[in-house]
């Protein structure tokens, strides 16, 4: 891989943009009394998240409030995902609902950003079929906001320009959601095409930060207080393939560990045959390092499994959750499974479910396979029936809520550290958070703010939360 383009912020032609936009807010805060406000949605995973936080950051830099209401937004920005069909169409939806807006506020400005725009038929579909949206901006290219806000305003021409630009960014301003929990992406990009996966299309090859950038970030956060941190990635085990600084992930992870302060450190996604003993040890001797692993299994049928292009079977898959296990007792594992993948049979699937009762995951996010444009699958003969399908997926769902109480239930009666994150949204008087294996713990609601840990006596188990009492 050849030496990977590095761009910062502060080059010039983003200043100049920059301060340009500003000048602008300016200008119409002079006239309206107020800053222009800008809106993010996101949808997807958490490095939508993570890059949503620097679209928010950015629209801050130039000049603009954040606002919780589309209604109220002179920029929005929608933050797409491309990895199931579902993802797609309730963003589409979303984007369909802004016409209204536009047509209220001439002056609008609505930017659809992030995976989906970066397939061209979807690009397509928005110049053609959304004539209300002004622009789109692709995953790599995100941080090339202000320049392309700055021609909008100058130019008043929709933009909908295909140029990606798979480089890594620093010194993107963000603004992060949340003051003790952050995000910090390590790489960027999938070399792996599962021949299921949209990713590796949309998100360009493998990328990773230097270790220094990822080192000064996290000690940053540390320094400011957050206190649960999460490395970001497509796939970690992969961070610093290809480049010549020689630090891998484990080796990332042990520097990471050596930060001085009270945090939990965690990270996703790690992909099944990259996941090594020597990374498994670094975390069973770390003092920060969060005793959850998050390992896609994807399905249980070695053909499956091959058909997927996944590169590990059965075997390898417990070896390395076994040895998890043998080095940290109290490990949680969490898995994600893909239910009717082309040519699943019956068989296959019943190889899933007893992958499901031998690895013991302490829960799962399982999912209906769905055919994504471009990808080898999609192509596959034997594509399975809907009512198959949802009929295993239901199944799949039963199992797994039996083993999720199994693997709760020797917790009851013990002590747990949590973060608290606030009132619950589900249960009124109570506070909920999350311990070490990431697990949701329920708690009287005693007053604790977000952002605290507590320890909790767990008095009831279900098989997705624990209920307890503040000590
Ligand atoms: N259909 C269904 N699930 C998918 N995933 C990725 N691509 C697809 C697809 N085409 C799932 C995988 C992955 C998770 C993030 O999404 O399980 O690990
Ligand atoms: Fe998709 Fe596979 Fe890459 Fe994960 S490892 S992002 S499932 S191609």
């Amino acid at each position: 891989m050849g030496e990977v383009k590095r761009i910062s912020l502060t080059e010039e032609m983003s200043l100049a943009a920059i301060s340009r936009v500003c000048a602008h807010s300016a200008a119409f805060k002079a006239e309206y009394g107020y800053s222009p406000r800008a809106f993010v949605l996101t949808f997807g995973c958490q490095q939508n998240v993570a890059d949503s936080e620097k679209l928010s950051g950015m629209a801050l830099q130039m000049g603009y409030e954040i606002t919780n209401t589309p209604e109220q937004a002179d920029l929005i920005l929608v933050n797409t995902c491309a990895i199931r069909e579902h993802a797609e169409k309730r963003a589409l939806s979303i984007v369909g609902q802004y016409k209204h807006l536009k047509e209220k506020k001439r002056d609008l400005i609505i930017g659809v950003c992030g995976c989906m725009v970066v397939q061209e038929h979807r690009r397509e579909q928005l110049k053609k079929s959304y004539p209300y949206v002004d622009f789109v901006l692709g995953t790599s290219v995100l941080h090339r906001l202000p320049e392309l806000l700055c021609r909008k305003l100058a130019e008043k021409r929709r933009i909908f320009g295909s140029e990606e630009e798979y480089a890594i960014a620093e010194e993107v301003p963000i603004l992060r959601e949340s003051h003790y929990r952050a995000w910090v992406s390590i790489m960027y990009g999938c070399n792996n095409f599962c021949s299921y996966c949209i990713v590796p299309y949309v998100r360009g090859r493998e990328r990773s930060r230097a270790p220094q950038d990822v080192i000064n970030e996290v000690r940053d956060l540390v320094a400011r207080g957050y206190k649960d941190i999460t490395l970001l990635g497509q796939n970690v085990n992969s961070y610093g393939k290809g480049e010549n600084h020689g630090v891998d992930f484990a080796e990332l992870l042990e520097r990471l560990d050596q930060i001085e302060g009270d945090f939990v450190l965690r990270f996703m996604t790690s992909h099944p045959k990259d996941a090594n003993r020597r990374l498994v040890d670094v975390m069973a001797s770390g003092k920060h390092i969060a005793h959850h692993f998050h390992l896609p299994l994807q399905s249980g049928s070695d053909a499956i499994l091959a058909a997927m292009n996944r590169h590990y079977d059965r075997a390898a898959y417990l070896s390395i959750l076994d040895y998890m296990r043998e080095k940290m007792p109290d490990i949680a594992v969490t898995s994600d499974i893909i239910v009717a993948f082309p040519g699943e049979t019956e068989a296959d699937f019943e190889d899933t479910l007893s992958m499901l009762r031998r690895a013991r995951f302490d829960m799962i996010y399982s999912f209906i396979y769905s055919p994504r444009k471009g990808t080898p699958a999609a192509e596959m003969e034997n594509q399975i029936p809907k009512e198959v399908a949802s009929k295993r997926f239901d199944r799949l769902l039963a199992l797994q809520e039996e083993l999720s109480l199994e693997s709760n239930a020797p917790l009851l009666h013990t002590e747990q550290r949590i973060l608290c994150d606030g009132p619950s949204k589900t249960d009124a008087g109570m506070l909920s958070g999350r311990n070490g294996q990431n697990k949701i713990v329920f708690f009287e609601d005693d007053g604790t703010p977000a952002g605290e840990w507590v320890n909790v006596k767990i008095d009831r188990v279900a098989p997705f939360a624990l209920y307890g009492k503040k000590i």
